[in-house]
């Protein structure tokens, strides 16, 4: 018998299916490369993952996992400070510091969690946090979780508006701490966040500011240090966060990095740390490779680089107008979520894989598909990806 909460949500993913927004998984039945099998269709040109640097497949990523696995086993079967800390974890975490310009870094099972673990840990009823309106899903949640534990206050300011920063930072001017937390990259636009503009207001409001790197670490400046390295600003920004799950491999895991003092509170305290297992090996262990072949191998961030470029370049001659900027999200806003779904199942057709996202993820009538750059595309693969564009663009009069 069909329970009534089981009803209700038929009802509504009946309603997801009527309104064209229910999303269907497809499942690749090989490794996530440039280029991959889908169960059902055969192989696909990925054109929708955060695997910027291709290390998902990189031989000595894999390998470095594998021998993680052989060494450590299959799991840390415990938290941190029960168990389930390895030395892995430390190498990786000094390795992490290093990368991102900090004193010290603390893994966590993801950057969801990692975020998450950071305002509710740190803050107390007389703090207040100040985050981007465009800030990913996991930081509005940490904040949303940080209020309800510590009471601290919350305010959003807007999208990369440092003016406006600059009047609610005024107006918090009696608070303990002022936390200022913005995204590296903004995941649905590919915009940068102005680090050298957010330093200077936070320096003037002695507010401390938290950078999620995600979609900038591996990606941005010369060397992939992220962000900051792009803007000039490296080792300047107090804390930041950042996931393993993009392009540092692929596979999953986080990280807080800032000052020692910052990470040993996090370890003490933070309940993600405290209450749920440190990242497996076999994971930090192929993190640790991928951050030791993004050090030796800066011109993949070179080849991203120019991937991008071209990729960008092509895709405006052919009459589209994707969202400026200069990283490898290149958002085409085509407006009704319907029509992004359809369009994204249209390159599916063509063997293109790109995913449409609507609202509630992006604002309402700003429905779009996402394309991700990676190093590993051919130019192969991406005049393969402009050619169904072109294909899909005509037939639905986008060009
Ligand atoms: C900006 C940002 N922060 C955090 C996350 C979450 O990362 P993870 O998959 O490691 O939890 C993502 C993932 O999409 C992200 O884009």
């Amino acid at each position: 018998m069909t329970s009534p909460l089981d009803a209700r949500l038929g009802e509504s993913l009946e309603q997801f299916r009527r309104d064209g927004v229910y999303k269907t998984l497809n499942y690749l039945e090989g490794p996530q490369a440039a280029r991959a099998c889908m169960e059902g269709r055969g192989e696909v040109i990925i054109l929708s993952s955060n695997n910027y640097l291709g290390l998902s497949t990189e031989p000595e990523v894999v390998q470095a996992g594998h021998e993680g696995l052989d060494r450590f086993g299959a799991g840390t079967a415990s938290v941190r400070f029960i168990c389930g800390t390895f030395t892995i974890h430390r190498d990786l975490e000094r390795a992490l510091a290093k990368l991102v310009g900090t004193a010290a870094s603390l893994s966590f099972a993801s950057c969801w969690n990692a975020n998450e673990a950071l305002p509710a840990t740190l803050l107390g009823e007389q703090d207040i946090v100040l985050s981007d309106a465009l800030n990913h899903a996991s930081i509005i949640d940490a904040l949303r979780l940080a209020k309800a534990i510590t009471k601290c206050s919350g305010v959003v300011f807007e999208h990369n508006n440092l003016s406006d920063l600059d009047t609610k930072l005024t107006a918090a001017k009696d608070r303990r701490v002022k936390m200022v937390i913005t995204d590296g990259v903004f995941s649905m636009e590919g915009a940068i966040a102005d680090l050298p503009g957010l330093l200077e207001i936070c320096r003037k409001h002695q507010a401390v500011l938290v950078v999620d790197d995600s979609h900038a670490t591996g990606v941005l400046g010369d060397t992939g240090r992220g962000t900051a390295e792009h803007h000039g600003v490296f080792g300047e920004i107090d804390i930041i966060t950042s996931t393993l799950g993009k392009a540092l491999g692929g596979a999953a895991g986080g990280f807080v990095a800032g000052s020692a003092e910052l990470c040993d509170y996090l370890t003490q305290r933070s309940r993600p740390q405290l209450f749920s297992n440190a990242l497996p090996c076999s994971v930090a262990a192929g993190a640790l490779a991928a951050v030791e072949f993004l050090q030796a191998h800066p011109e993949r961030v070179r080849t991203l680089r120019e991937n991008t470029r071209y990729f960008r370049g092509r895709l405006t001659e052919l009459g589209f107008k994707p969202m400026a900027g200069e990283t490898p999200i290149i958002p085409v806003v085509i407006g009704d979520t319907a029509a992004a779904i359809r369009m994204s199942q249209l390159l599916l057709e063509e063997g293109v894989f790109v995913t449409g996202f609507g609202y509630p993820v992006v604002p309402r009538g700003a429905a779009r598909v996402r394309c991700q750059i990676s190093a590993a595309h051919t130019r192969d693969d991406l005049d393969e990806s402009l050619a169904a564009f072109r294909k899909v663009g005509v037939k639905l009069g986008l060009i």
